[in-house]
């Protein structure tokens, strides 16, 4: 029996091609694991009315691990219209699988890591005080509150009853939309609960102090909104307290996203709420390649997943000969990797990966800059399955 049994969830698009360079990169490094399948995604959507199905959460339940490529999401009308015929009308409404599989398992924690490869032609360089090309060298981990703040889906499309009511108790509401009629009203709330907030935060301090950051950055807003980044900016003081060690480093999100093109390199470790999280963590992606090497964990208690940030690419899902870049999605499976405590073998892989990156031969269409085509293969570009022989080869060869 293998050591590990990981629960797959390839979805949709390129989801599933990412998937199958991680699974083979995961074999080459020697990963004792045995793989099931779980259903996620639009077909599963349009067929049975839940992109969801609940013998996939049952899976997790049972496995604890899983590994997810990408899914398509769209807009509720959109998505109502795709529903097969015999499905609609019956009151079944879209909403996102992998935001509902943070949810139902309380991944709260979700981590971005990062991190410059030597040598990968994205990488952000900037020109330094004499007009010299300088290559910051970006070392950043986000920390993002994955359940709660604005995307925690409390929301009412208009307000009325009890909610308007409640509403018109506070100084500010009456203030600012006390003349307008509630109808035309829409709210979409930004909670925080204590409890997520200390686990996030501690999560971003332990992960400074044991891996040898300097600082931890909260990256809110707390000037404005007083009492949700307010909260979680006291609450990230007090803790600094027990980590001497570590500065605590406040910055604004607005002034963050500007910071990141000038000084990069000064930042560690970063913590925000789920919104703000999100966008610092794609802001830094930028700088170290974009899509295609920005990975990330959603981490729960018991229950933990690994996916890259892109979506599904529809517009590249059916090319016979597929072009996008797997390294986001194997290097979530590292990240996956870490968590089982294959340390070495995560090492390994990402060794390959900064082997091959930085010698240059081996570069998908997004590290050459070309436009995403079918014949980009025939301009020189690495195919997918390239990539992911050229990692192969080198975790072989380091044996
Ligand atoms: P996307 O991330 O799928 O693609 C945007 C563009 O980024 C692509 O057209 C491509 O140029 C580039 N790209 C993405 N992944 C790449 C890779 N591995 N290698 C090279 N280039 C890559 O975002 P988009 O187009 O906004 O959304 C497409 C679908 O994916 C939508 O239905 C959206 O809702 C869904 N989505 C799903 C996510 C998830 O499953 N976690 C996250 C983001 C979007
Ligand atoms: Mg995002």
């Amino acid at each position: 029996m293998a050591k590990y049994t990981i629960v797959t969830m390839p979805g949709d698009g390129i989801g599933r091609v990412v998937m199958k360079e991680a699974l083979r990169v995961l074999d080459a490094a020697g990963f004792d694991a045995s793989y099931v399948e779980g259903d996620i995604g639009w077909d599963f959507w349009c067929r049975e009315g839940n992109p969801l199905p609940l013998r996939t959460i049952e899976l997790l339940q049972q496995h604890k691990t899983g590994l997810f490529g990408a899914i398509t999401s769209k807009p509720k009308e959109e998505a109502a219209a795709e529903l097969s015929p015999d499905l609609k009308g019956k009151g079944y409404v879209y909403s996102s699988p992998i935001v509902g599989l943070r949810q139902i398992f309380d991944l709260d924690i979700c981590i971005r890591p990062c991190h410059t490869y030597r040598g990968n032609p994205l990488n952000f360089i900037r020109r330094g005080a004499t007009g010299e090309v300088e290559e910051p060298v970006v070392d950043v981990v986000i920390f993002r509150q994955n359940t709660e703040g604005l995307y925690c889906g409390v929301e009412w499309g208009r307000l009325e009853g009890i909610v308007y009511d409640a509403m018109l108790t506070h100084k500010s509401f009456v203030r600012n939309f006390g003349n307008v009629p509630p109808e035309e009203i829409a709210v979409s709330t930004r909670i925080f609960s204590r409890k997520a907030t200390e686990r996030i935060l501690r999560s971003a301090f332990e992960h400074a102090s044991k891996n040898g950051y300097k600082s931890v950055t909260l990256c809110e807003k707390p000037n404005v909104i007083r009492e949700t980044s307010g909260m979680m900016y006291n609450m990230a003081k007090i803790m600094q307290k027990e980590y001497p060690s570590i500065e605590l480093w406040n910055t604004n999100i607005d002034a963050q996203m500007m910071w990141l093109t000038k000084n990069p390199e000064d930042y560690g470790v970063i913590v925000a709420g789920n919104m703000f999280g999100d966008i610092v963590s794609d802001g830094f992606a930028g700088l170290i390649g974009g899509l295609g090497f920005a990975c990330s964990a959603n981490l729960g208690k018991d229950i933990a997943v690994f996916e890259p940030t892109h979506g599904s690419a529809p517009k590249y899902a059916d090319y016979p000969v597929p072009i996008v870049n797997p390294i986001a999605m194997i290097e979530s499976a590292c990240m996956m990797l870490e968590h089982l405590h294959e340390k070495g073998m995560a090492e390994k892989i990402r060794s390959a990966i900064a082997a091959v990156i930085s010698e240059g031969k081996v570069r998908t269409y997004d590290m050459l800059k070309m436009k995403g085509s079918p014949d980009v293969v025939k301009k020189g570009a690495a195919s997918t399955a390239q990539m992911g022989d050229a990692i192969i080869e080198k975790v072989m060869s380091n044996e």
